[in-house]
């Protein structure tokens, strides 16, 4: 079976990137996880990356002004890696829509909301506080705007009485840790080999 070469993009501790690279283990995964790539260099999912013995590299954000380069040397490992699909996962920059319009279908992001719900940051509060009855997680395609491409998958979970935002994000992560790589298995599925790479910058 051929495998889709799969990077995942992080910002942090990695979990859900953990847990891609465990489901990629299995044989039959229709994904391989070629590369693990982190705009800072004291992310913690580097370490499990490592641990785990998939190569990791780091493109330092430098701020918005400097956007464009840092793209074109995402672009420039990414095709070096021969990378057909990209999983970002805790991966805290937006991509500009140059970018998303090159990886077209061919990039998938996990949110923790029942996506249209809380786009953005803070979800979990922001459920809690708008009296939500039940919240989750949501893998979606990339697309120019945040938080909105297409859905692949979702999951729920209840929101209890007298939750914070910290249990009921607990309680989103254990979900992610499931949905994330059931997703990626349909989406790798489906990804056109890659023959010809995307076009550079
Ligand atoms: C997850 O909640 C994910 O949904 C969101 O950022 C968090 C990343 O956590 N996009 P981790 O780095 O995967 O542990």
């Amino acid at each position: 079976m051929r495998r889709t070469r799969t990077a995942i993009l992080i910002s942090g501790r990695g979990s859900n990137m953990f847990a891609l690279i465990e489901a990629a283990k299995a044989s039959d995964y229709p994904a391989e996880i070629v590369l693990v790539l982190s705009d800072r260099a004291d992310a913690g999912g580097l370490a499990l990356a490592r641990l785990a013995g998939v190569p990791t590299d780091v493109v330092v954000w430098r701020g918005a002004r400097d956007r464009d380069a840092f793209e074109a040397e995402l672009d420039r490992r990414l095709h070096a890696a021969r990378v057909e699909l990209i999983c970002l996962a805790g991966f805290m920059r937006i991509l500009s829509g140059d970018f998303v319009a090159r990886w077209r279908e061919r990039i998938i992001n996990i949110h923790p909301s029942l996506l249209p719900e809380f786009p953005g940051l803070d979800t979990h509060a922001r459920a809690i506080a708008a009296g939500a009855k039940k919240h989750g997680a949501t893998v979606h395609f990339v697309s120019a705007e945040v938080d909105a491409g297409p859905i692949v998958t979702q999951a729920e979970v209840p929101v209890l009485a007298g939750d914070t935002p910290e249990m009921l994000a607990a309680r989103v992560l254990v979900v992610e840790h499931r949905l994330y790589p059931e997703a990626l298995r349909q989406v790798a599925s489906k990804v056109p080999r890659l023959d010809k790479q995307p076009t550079a910058l």
